[in-house]
């Protein structure tokens, strides 16, 4: 996966086109990948952040959205803190706008890069079995799982403790194929792929990283150890190396597919990208289409 642009004969699909990257929440992976997608396709990406920009001086994020979109920008990432944050750019703006995580709302372009990587790995995801483990309640990357992987077929379980997924977490999109389990061994075996949430210190759940946490819902060498070779590890990071990973699973062990999971994202943001001015791209042919 990690050679596919190199081969790829298209590298002026956007044409020239300006990609706002307004990240107002910290990011390594979604910002790089989305500018290096940017690059790769022949965009011209600009990354603002809070430091530096007159966010510092109180500008609003649709007041900075509108700013670029009087400039011209053809598309805004926006990454924020505020839940709906991205629908509410969208719904200012004349650019094509992208989510690239509000608040504790959504992450989709997170979800779609897993999809891949759990497809490329398993196959049709109708009827496999999904596991996401630890901070649900504060999580983005699950409520996009959530819609996407129920819509693909999958079954659902959330794994953690009480005080990170309860029962009312669901209630998001009353379904069928939707369980909530605080037993992680017992529901181990029963999983193709293992989605693994870092416990979200900005949003308040810090108390959550200790060793008790690590024994009960950590993916540790031991719990690794017992994983089958179809077994697949999944992290969107940042990881809390020892916390939800151990560092020799992460690092080492067969299954774990998280590197995989960034390479993957630089793909699905070309893929938005491209989408986003008006055409479809595919990352398994290195093809584009017009929309019809
Ligand atoms: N998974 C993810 O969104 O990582 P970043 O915060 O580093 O972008």
């Amino acid at each position: 996966m990690h050679g596919l642009f190199a081969t790829m004969p298209e590298v002026t699909m956007l044409n020239g086109c300006v990609v706002a990257n307004l990240f107002f929440e910290d990011s390594t992976r979604t910002r790089g990948s989305f500018e290096t997608a940017a690059i790769r396709l022949g965009g011209h990406p600009i990354t603002l952040t809070s430091s530096g920009s007159s966010v510092a001086k109180g500008e609003t994020l649709i007041d900075t959205a509108l700013q670029f979109d009087a400039m011209g920008a053809d598309v805004i990432v926006v990454r924020s803190g505020l839940n709906g944050g991205a629908e509410l750019v969208a719904e200012a703006c004349d650019a094509a706008v992208i989510n690239a995580g509000d608040g504790r709302h959504e992450h989709p372009t997170q979800a779609l890069l897993d999809f891949f990587v759990m497809q490329d790995h398993l196959g049709d995801l109708s009827g496999k079995r999904v596991l996401i483990v630890g901070d649900i309640t504060n999580s983005r990357v699950a409520r996009s799982h959530l819609h996407g992987l129920r819509a693909l077929g999958a079954h659902v379980t959330f794994v953690g403790p009480p005080g990170l997924v309860d029962d009312s977490f669901t209630s998001i999109l009353p379904c069928d194929g939707v369980t909530v389990s605080h037993d992680f061994d017992a529901s181990i075996p029963e999983a193709d792929a293992i989605i693994m949430l870092r416990i979200q210190r900005e949003r308040g759940s810090s108390s959550y990283i200790s060793t008790d946490y690590r024994s009960g819902y950590g993916m540790t060498s031991e719990r690794a150890s017992r994983l089958t070779a179809q077994q697949i590890i999944l992290h969107p990071g940042p990881v809390n190396r020892g916390v939800e990973l151990d560092s020799m699973v992460l690092d080492e062990h067969p299954g774990s597919v998280v590197l995989e999971q960034v390479a993957a994202g630089v793909l699905v943001r070309a893929a938005v990208l491209k989408r986003a001015v008006g055409g479809e791209f595919s990352a398994h042919e290195g093809e584009t289409k017009s929309i019809s």
